[in-house]
């Protein structure tokens, strides 16, 4: 029996393909990216991302295979992301594994793409202690959670309306920085002063979040200052994002007395999100477990090292994409 998981992830719009041991060791990742495809709509256009999943998956499977000088007998199970994303790009991600996994005769596990993320930080080094807290900011969610133990995971809250990955890309369109949104903000941002007051939604109170309203003052902010700084507006809009979240993270580091805090997602990535949350964990004596910046966005090595847990818990999950996967879902 091998040691090595293939992760397979193609939820939304990226094509990653990763190989990744029990501890967390990376012996090739490949990731195609889609931006150039969906920059022109301004967002992800569902099908043409299906159809480019279908025309890269077999192609990335083989290069990192190559690269990584590796077989099928060297695969202990093949892990693919089944939920939540998109409909079309979970399927081709899916229908792929269970033909190679059958024709490998190896198995093959459905994944939470979100249980992915909270896992990303066990890549290259075991970093999660439990209890932990974890904050998970990306594109598609922002959410705290409890994980009592490996087996458990309690939702706190999540945000009523946009997710803070997209409030970061509305923000960089509104401001004429065009896509990826996240880093073109991260550095306008670092070279601007946030001297404008935005709004803190739901700062005061429990661990919900809501990111529209931020989103929408920014917006009107830019229509009614002619002469706009692009890096001050940045900077006050980020400003903005870091107090909402580290308050709730506060909240929760108080109230529940974690070993760990995880910060995982896309949104994760930012240099300004990493420093704050360094800043407070300091301050709380909380562990803080970041995956390492390059995994914080969407790849198939977070996938991988998620379904170690569902190989060493006897977790299965059926293969059928499920767009709407919630966090508690195996
Ligand atoms: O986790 P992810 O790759 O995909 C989802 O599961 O949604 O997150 C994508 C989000 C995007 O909204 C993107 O703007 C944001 O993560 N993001 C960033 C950075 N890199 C990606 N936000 C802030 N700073 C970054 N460097
Ligand atoms: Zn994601």
């Amino acid at each position: 029996m091998g040691d090595l998981v293939l992760g397979i992830e193609t939820s939304c719009d990226d094509t990653s393909v990763a190989l990744v041991d029990t501890q967390g060791n990376v012996a090739a990742i490949e990731t195609v990216s889609q931006y150039e495809i969906h920059s022109e709509f301004g967002g992800v256009y569902p099908e043409l991302a299906s159809r480019a999943h279908l025309e890269a998956i077999l192609p990335v499977i083989e290069k990192v295979m190559t690269k990584a000088g590796v077989t099928p007998v060297d695969l202990r199970a093949i892990g693919v992301t089944r939920g939540p994303g998109l409909m079309g790009s979970l399927l081709v991600g899916l229908s792929t594994a269970q033909a190679l996994g059958m024709a490998w005769n190896i198995p093959t596990y459905g994944v939470n793409h979100l249980r992915g993320h909270i896992r990303s930080v066990d890549l290259e080094e075991k970093r999660l202690a439990y209890p932990a807290l974890v904050l998970l900011v990306s594109g598609g969610h922002t959410l705290l959670a409890y994980l009592k133990n490996q087996y458990s995971y309690e939702l706190l809250g999540i945000t009523r309306d946009d997710s803070v990955g997209e409030c970061y890309d509305k923000v960089a369109r509104t401001l004429g920085l065009g896509m990826p949104g996240g880093p073109a903000i991260d550095r306008m941002a670092a070279a601007g002063t946030a001297n404008i007051k935005f709004p803190r939604p739901m700062i005061k109170s429990g661990y919900e979040f809501s990111f529209s309203g931020l989103k929408s003052s920014v917006a009107r902010y830019v229509e009614t200052h002619a002469e706009f700084d692009v890096k001050d507006v940045a900077a006050a809009f980020v400003d903005a994002c870091l107090d909402v979240l580290s308050t709730k993270v506060l909240r929760g580091i108080n109230e529940l007395k974690p070993a760990t805090l995880a910060v995982v997602g896309g949104v994760a990535a930012s240099p300004q999100v990493r420093a704050c949350m360094q800043n407070i964990t300091k301050q709380s004596g909380v562990t803080l477990c970041l995956p390492p910046q390059k995994w914080a966005t969407d790849n198939a090595a977070m996938i991988a090292m998620a379904t170690w847990d569902y190989i060493e818990q006897g977790i299965t999950a059926d293969l059928e994409p499920k767009p709407n996967l919630k966090l508690g879902d195996a």
